[in-house]
């Protein structure tokens, strides 16, 4: 039967992780949605342990900051100086004195470990009775690794550092993952024990199986099945080793679920994304953050979608989208750019050099090509004609407006926020809109049209436009009397006013 016990996580994190070279602690850079802290926090969290405490150092304010976003219930300890892995564990044991029973240990930047791991390496500890249990794996490169080092019989000896291992030790390959198990008390007593007797002068973790096997105590080796899982991450080359990595799995997990992924080498889907059955992810994507894909939606190629929400059977083409959502069977681009909170409903269409922001586009309704809408209301079946601004802010302030209905907005307009179209209502193409248009009205603001007879002939004489003018005229002199008749009778001489009428606006709006 389980024992009763307060189980406890150690996640180690206050290394500088110097060969990253970077600003940022180690255990904060990113990979497919989690920080590398993030990462082992995840495959921790089925333990539900009692408690987890995390050892920070380098950069502590900003790990701590991250803790207190990730997993608020972690408790932060400040190793000031980085004295060696057992030195870092016997100062976060002091954080929880009430600690019994199993303690799991885990370097904070070994990301690709996996929950279901954890949880056999503590099956495999409690179900031995084992003082300390390492996870261990034989790895085709054990470079810069520390060693297991078993006895004839196979059981292990001890733990050696590549630096203080003999040649012979150098040569084995299964290696420690640096994520354990241990029984708390007997690992307490063991800290106590460290030297500092090695190549770096540190307390280090792995002397405690040492000290314990040669105290009569049972100490165990769990071999991990997938080698991969216990990789560590010390440079920005081994970090893109392990994105890629991780980017497979994560394809492969979804491909196995019933998603179709055209190009898996160009598809990257953080662990934090959801797709659903049936959805087609063509090449080059990402899927960020909380993005969701629907049932049966084609996303792809060339897409970006980050904290996005793309309803079932709609279609994503070659468009980046941020804190937006497509509705069921809507449709984006090509080369649209979909801002926070644009929201698309059903088989609404949002096309080619189209920007969306804080608006929503009713179902059915259009928005075809090269518009910007930003703090909009469209309503249903709405179209939007081409070149159509939303003109929403004054230089100080943001404004809405409002489309309504089935409303029809020409080609080349300005809707200057506050302002509001009405259901039904019609807007001529080339019209700067500042007042509200009545439902079933036709707004129009256009500047008369004149036509200057004979311009060309005066001030370009010799050009090809007035060369093809002359043609143009000789062959309608040539045409039929009828004809000749009805044009001298058209109201189109300079200085005459005509207005564009419903059946002109309608020719210059595009579908
Ligand atoms: C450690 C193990 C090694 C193992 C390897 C697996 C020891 C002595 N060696 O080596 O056997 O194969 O991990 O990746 O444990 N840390 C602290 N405080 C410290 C020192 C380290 O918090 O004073 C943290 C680091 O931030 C890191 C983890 O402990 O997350 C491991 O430290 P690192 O210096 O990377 O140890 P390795 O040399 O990789
Ligand atoms: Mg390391």
């Amino acid at each position: 039967m389980p024992q009763p016990h307060l189980r406890t996580v150690v996640v180690l994190a206050a290394g500088e992780g110097k060969r990253m070279k970077s600003a940022l602690p180690k255990v904060l850079h990113p990979l497919l949605g989690r920080t590398l802290l993030g990462h082992v926090l995840t495959a921790a969290a089925p333990l539900a342990a009692d408690r987890t405490v995390v050892v920070v150092g380098h950069g502590a304010e900003r790990v701590r900051a991250h803790l207190s976003e990730i997993a608020p219930d972690a408790t932060p300890v400040l190793q000031a100086q980085q004295l060696g892995t057992g030195h870092a564990v016997r100062i976060a044991l002091e954080a929880v004195p009430e600690a019994s029973g199993t303690v799991v240990v885990i370097n904070g930047d070994v990301p690709l470990l996996r929950a279901e791991t954890v949880a056999a390496l503590v099956a495999a500890h409690e179900g031995e009775g084992a003082a300390a249990t390492v996870l261990a794996a034989e790895v085709p490169d054990p470079t810069g690794l520390g060693r297991i080092v078993r006895d004839a019989a196979g059981r292990l000896e001890q733990i050696v550092e590549e630096r203080d291992a003999t040649p012979a030790q150098r040569a084995l390959r299964e290696i420690n993952a640096g994520i354990y198990a241990f029984d708390v008390a007997r690992l307490r007593d063991a800290l106590g024990k460290l030297s500092t007797d090695n190549d770096q002068g540190e307390e280090y973790l792995t002397d405690v199986f040492g000290l314990l096997g040669s105290a009569g105590e049972p100490v165990a080796v769990h071999v991990a099945a997938d080698h991969t899982e216990t990789l560590g991450c010390n440079d920005r080359v081994e970090l893109a080793g392990l994105r890629k990595l991780l980017r497979d799995r994560v394809n492969a997990a979804w491909m196995r679920t019933g998603v179709s992924i055209l190009d898996p080498d160009t598809t990257w889907i953080d662990v934090t994304a959801t797709v659903e059955r049936d959805a087609v992810i063509d090449q080059n994507t990402q899927l960020r953050g909380s993005t969701v894909v629907g049932a049966e939606a084609v996303v792809g190629p060339d897409v970006t979608l980050i904290d996005t929400v793309v309803g079932a059977a709609a279609t994503v083409l070659r468009s980046h989208a941020v804190g937006a959502e497509v509705g069921p069977g809507a449709s984006v681009g090509p080369y649209a750019y979909l801002r926070p909170a644009a929201r698309l409903a059903e088989k609404a269409k949002v096309g080619t050099f189209v920007e969306v922001k804080n608006s929503e586009v009713g179902a059915g309704a259009k928005v075809p090509h090269l518009s910007y809408v930003g703090d909009a209301t469209i309503g249903a079946k709405a179209n939007i004609g081409a070149a159509t601004i939303f003109v929403n802010y004054d230089g100080v302030d943001k404004h809405r407006t409002t489309v309504g209905e089935a409303a029809f907005v020409g080609c080349d307009t300005s809707l200057i926020a506050p302002v509001e179209v009405g259901a039904g209502a019609y807007v001529a193409a080339g019209s700067a809109i500042t007042q509200d248009v009545p439902p079933g009205a036709l707004g129009v603001t256009r500047a008369p049209q004149r036509n200057i007879q004979g311009w060309v002939a005066r001030r370009r004489a010799g050009t090809a436009s007035a060369a093809a003018a002359e043609r143009a005229q000789r062959g309608a002199e040539g045409a039929s009397g009828a004809a000749a008749a009805a044009s001298e009778g058209e109201p189109i001489h300079e200085g005459t006013e005509t207005v564009g009428g419903p059946s002109r606006t309608g020719d210059t709006a595009t579908e």
